[in-house]
């Protein structure tokens, strides 16, 4: 049975073991506290459903196989990106365990280890990570992966040692520059838009507003296929900072959407700034709907790990406007209820956030009038074309705009 010492951080704190079984159908895994975290003063549990106890907590893969593994290791564990990449170097036939404890240590997502008894990382794919000025190799590696991966074993081999556990469908891998960890999120072959240049404008408009924002760059701003550096939120130099999906902090099993008002529940109960989360994501669900973000899903959000048994909302990150006229959230506002981009049912809801509804209104207001004022100028500063800035106006002047104009703050 394949198994691990699951650690923590530089110093590999070992937290406990996981063990994994497949019959060939079904894939399970146990984890287990060990008895010395257990009695630490700093301990703390992995995530909201995996709480300190003795014994083992059992997770059955059903027919979605990721939940063989608990959320917070899954969260470590790469999505279909890195999946494509080390299903390429590796061979097929890969297991839920093999993805996870496989992919490189150095730039796994959050602070979890997966160690032999050796207490060395199991990681099989461990190239140099990349410096910043190898960005373009790394683009064109990412780029003929994609155009062909199949014949792409080399290719895979170098990315997915540096795509590391970073989850996510579109191409990624991480880069070091300025002595920080960056992920470059590439522009992809698939890619009708300038998603990049808009993923960067729509960060900085974020920042604009307000929000909490993970520090963004554009690279290689000249070219047809420009990359977004996004600075690393769970590493401190070279310390590494625990890090939960919402989707794993809600303990979320379902395939369908969850809600915000769950996420503000979670919040009471894991922040060590609860006021000050629930007023940030109170925010986020307000800049999502004013600049059409189609991705708000509980993977794209998440906390980080603040100390003393505490969490964090994570920095927002991965926020992409889509014209669209069909105008839907992915995770719903309030709990059972409609999956509108809706201004008033965020105002409705606001309370549920800790916010007052003649706050609620000025902060729409405010928030609409930077964004009206400011979304053109943040696409061409990114170097986007005025065709390409014309393309996305449905994405930032839309009748829910329009009306934020009109509440009077
Ligand atoms: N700045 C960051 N710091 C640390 N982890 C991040 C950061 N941005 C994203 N991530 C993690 O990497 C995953 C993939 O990044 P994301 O931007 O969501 O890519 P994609 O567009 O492919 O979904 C996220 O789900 C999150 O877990
Ligand atoms: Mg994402």
């Amino acid at each position: 049975m394949p198994e691990a010492i699951v650690a923590l951080g530089e110093a590999k704190r070992v937290v406990g073991r996981l063990r994994f079984e497949s019959d060939g159908r079904r894939q399970h895994s146990q984890f287990e506290y060990s008895d010395e975290w257990l009695a630490a003063p700093d301990r703390f549990a992995l995530s909201p459903g995996l709480p300190l106890r003795e014994g083992g907590h059992f997770f059955s893969g059903k027919d979605d196989k990721r939940s063989a593994l608990p959320g917070c290791f899954a969260d470590a564990a790469p999505d279909s990106w890195g999946r494509g990449l080390m299903a390429r170097a590796l061979g097929g036939g890969l297991s839920e365990f093999d993805y996870l404890v496989l992919s490189d240590d150095r730039t796994r997502q959050g602070a979890l280890r997966f160690l032999g008894d050796d207490m060395e990382p199991l990681s099989d794919l461990t190239p140099p990570i990349p410096r910043l000025v190898e960005l373009e190799r790394l683009r064109a590696l990412a780029a003929r992966f994609e155009r062909d991966p199949g014949g792409a074993e080399e290719e895979a081999r170098d990315l997915a040692g540096v795509a590391g556990s970073l989850g996510g469908a579109r191409p990624k891998a991480n880069v070091e520059g300025d002595g920080h960890l960056w992920i470059a999120k590439f522009t992809s072959a698939q890619d009708t838009r300038p998603v990049e240049r808009v993923e960067v404008a729509t960060l900085k408009l974020a920042a604009r507003c307000g929000l909490r924002v993970a520090k963004a760059k554009l690279e290689l701003a000249n070219s047809d296929s420009p990359v977004a550096l996004i600075k690393r939120f769970d590493r401190r130099g070279n310390t590494r900072i625990p890090y939960i999906s919402a989707k794993t902090a809600l303990d979320w099993e379902s395939d369908e959407g969850g809600f915000y008002t769950d996420i503000a529940d979670v919040i009471r109960q894991i922040s060590s700034k609860p006021i000050d989360d629930l007023h940030e994501i109170w925010r986020r669900i307000v800049f999502t709907i004013l600049v059409s973000n189609k991705d708000d899903h509980l993977k794209n959000h998440g906390f980080i790990y603040a100390g003393g048994d505490r969490w964090r909302l994570s920095p927002a990150f991965d926020i992409n406007p889509s014209p669209s006229r069909h105008r839907v959230l992915e995770t719903g506002i309030i709990q059972g209820g409609s999956f509108d981009a809706s201004l008033d049912i965020a105002l409705e809801a606001c309370e549920f956030f800790d916010v007052k509804r003649e706050s609620a209104k000025a902060q729409i207001s405010e928030m609409a009038k930077i964004i009206a004022e400011g979304w053109r100028q943040a696409l061409r500063d990114q170097g986007s074309s005025a065709d390409e800035v014309r393309v996305y106006a449905d994405a930032f002047e839309h009748d829910e705009a329009a009306r934020a104009l009109r509440i009077v703050g």
